[in-house]
């Protein structure tokens, strides 16, 4: 018997949109022996990410903004779920500061381009490969990243870059963009988590 054995972290997605990374991830931890997402939070009903995670079987809910604000309903629920980990995947509301002290290098975001560049307030989604494209960038990528009380500003655990062809549309470069999260915001969340 091991008994050095950590117990399974277990991890909250914070999405507001289509989910991809989200579903990602919970694919990637399902067979994993250090963490499993038990929980999505979304704070738009409509959104694709709560499609995606009932398919996948985790447990999500709808927190609107103004419960997002509200820290005895937002602790409660991380509380009631055991969350040691808050992962932001697509998540566009600014995160409370009694959250980030509460959850100090336990609440990870990514940022689709090469933090400090294209960041900041109104930069998400296609906007930030518009103004990448826009200014001629030869390279482009992803950041993973503590999450602080500024925006798109904790401190930078990972980034992983691609090439941008002056050819390349606004989409072409989301695709590259993409890539890359699928292929390392899992791996990466892993590492931090086995360093917990
Ligand atoms: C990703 O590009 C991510 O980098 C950004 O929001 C997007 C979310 O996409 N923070 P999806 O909802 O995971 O498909």
């Amino acid at each position: 018997m091991n008994d050095n054995k950590k117990d399974i972290i277990r991890i909250a997605i914070f999405a507001s949109g289509n989910g991809s990374n989200c579903e990602n991830i919970i694919r990637y931890f399902s067979s994993s022996e250090v963490g499993k997402v038990v929980l999505v939070v979304s704070n738009r009903p409509d959104a694709f990410v709560l499609t995606r995670a009932s398919r996948c079987n985790v447990d999500a809910i709808v927190l609107p903004k103004a419960d997002f604000a509200n820290e005895e309903k937002l602790c409660s629920v991380l509380k009631e779920y055991g969350i040691d980990i808050i992962i932001l995947a697509g998540f566009l509301l600014m995160i409370p500061s009694f959250l980030v002290k509460r959850y100090q290098q336990r609440i990870i975001n990514i940022h689709p381009s090469l933090l400090p560049k294209f960041g900041g307030k109104g930069m998400y989604g296609i906007h930030v490969h518009e103004a990448v494209k826009n200014a001629g960038e030869k390279r482009t990528g992803i950041t993973i990243h503590y999450v602080n009380e500024v925006c798109d500003g904790g401190s930078i655990i990972a980034q992983y870059d691609t090439d941008v062809q002056p050819t390349d549309t606004v989409q072409d470069i989301a695709s590259k963009v993409h890539e890359l999260e699928m292929r390392h915001f899992p791996t990466t969340i892993e590492t931090v988590i086995k360093n917990l």
